[in-house]
């Protein structure tokens, strides 16, 4: 049985065969609508969510399975003092599948360790967030026809942002990938990503503070929200959440193919009159999800063929 908590848990060959599996699902969904007929996906999430639950659910409901679960830690036994362990025991005899959203760090893999059943990582605290990158990776190869020989810029909160992490990691196994990390000082990426993800590596990258200089050499620029539920004190949030507003001002300094991705929910950091630009990419950025999520699922549920 297999989970999925990391986006390296997946080899890029395998990376490739979802993608390819996802962009049949796109092509002709009446071939998939019957797949997962009697099957049951628990969505657990400790954690706020709109995309990444409800993505998961509209899969499973176009697989022809069905959803049940919890959109809030206070809705569930979480409340009573029940631990992910116990849980995951009593939901492996209700469902075939469970993707799971902790606050804390680590508490999916956890789960994953006494379960029956296959375990997604829907997001643990600032650490990951795979399905995501899934995600991510799907709309790149779709929209550029690669995911190799890119200049990609992160922008926002790199220290929290858990979509910032598993992106780098699994980016890093395409050829010629570079990265320029945009941040205030605070918000750098964090020391292990760095040091033992990118310098280990040898990839190439830098950290600059300013969004214009850089601009000009994105291929990608991938936005993020500040992560207000992670910050030990409002006032830092406050003071941080607005350091970067992209507007069509800022987009007239980038290339002409440029694409700006965010994973969403976007809060000041993209400015509405940026939709406009068909540059936008993170509107269509969530159609690949739940795409790459039907693939996921079929796959971890060994129904894929
Ligand atoms: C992201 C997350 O939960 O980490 N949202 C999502 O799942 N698309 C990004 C965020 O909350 O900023």
């Amino acid at each position: 049985m297999r989970h999925l908590m990391s986006p390296m848990d997946f080899s890029v060959e395998e990376l490739d065969t979802l993608m390819d599996l996802a962009d049949d699902i796109q092509k002709d969904p009446a071939k998939y609508a019957h797949k997962c007929d009697g099957k049951i996906l628990a969505t657990c999430f400790y954690e706020p969510s709109t995309r990444t639950r409800l993505s998961f659910e509209s899969a499973m409901l176009r697989l022809g399975g069905q959803v049940l679960g919890f959109a809030t830690a206070d809705s569930s036994s979480a409340a009573k003092g029940e631990s992910v362990s116990d849980t995951i025991r009593i939901i492996s005899s209700y469902a075939d599948i469970c993707a799971m959203r902790h606050p804390k760090e680590g508490a999916p893999m956890v789960a994953a360790s006494k379960s029956w059943i296959p375990v997604i990582n829907a997001g643990d605290g600032g650490h990951q967030h795979p399905t995501q990158t899934l995600t991510d990776l799907m709309t790149i190869r779709s929209l550029k026809g690669s995911l190799s020989d890119m200049t990609i810029g992160l922008c926002g909160d790199l220290k929290f942002g858990r979509t910032v992490h598993s992106l780098i990691n699994a980016l890093i196994r395409y050829r010629n990938v570079s990265f320029v990390f945009i941040s205030p000082p605070e918000l750098r990426i964090p020391d292990y990503i760095r040091e033992d993800v990118l310098i280990r590596n040898g990839i190439k990258f830098k950290e600059v503070i300013k969004l214009d200089d850089v601009m000009p050499e994105l291929d990608i620029l991938y936005m993020t929200r500040v992560q207000r539920e992670r910050f030990f004190n409002e006032e830092d949030y406050v003071r941080l959440k607005d350091f970067y507003i992209l507007n069509k001002e800022k987009m007239t300094l980038a290339k002409k193919d440029m694409m700006v991705l965010h994973p969403l929910p976007r809060v000041n950091e993209i400015s509405v009159e940026v939709d406009e630009d068909e540059r936008a990419m993170y509107f269509k950025q969530v159609k690949y999800g739940m795409y790459i999520r039907m693939a996921l699922i079929l796959t971890l549920l060994e129904l894929a063929d």
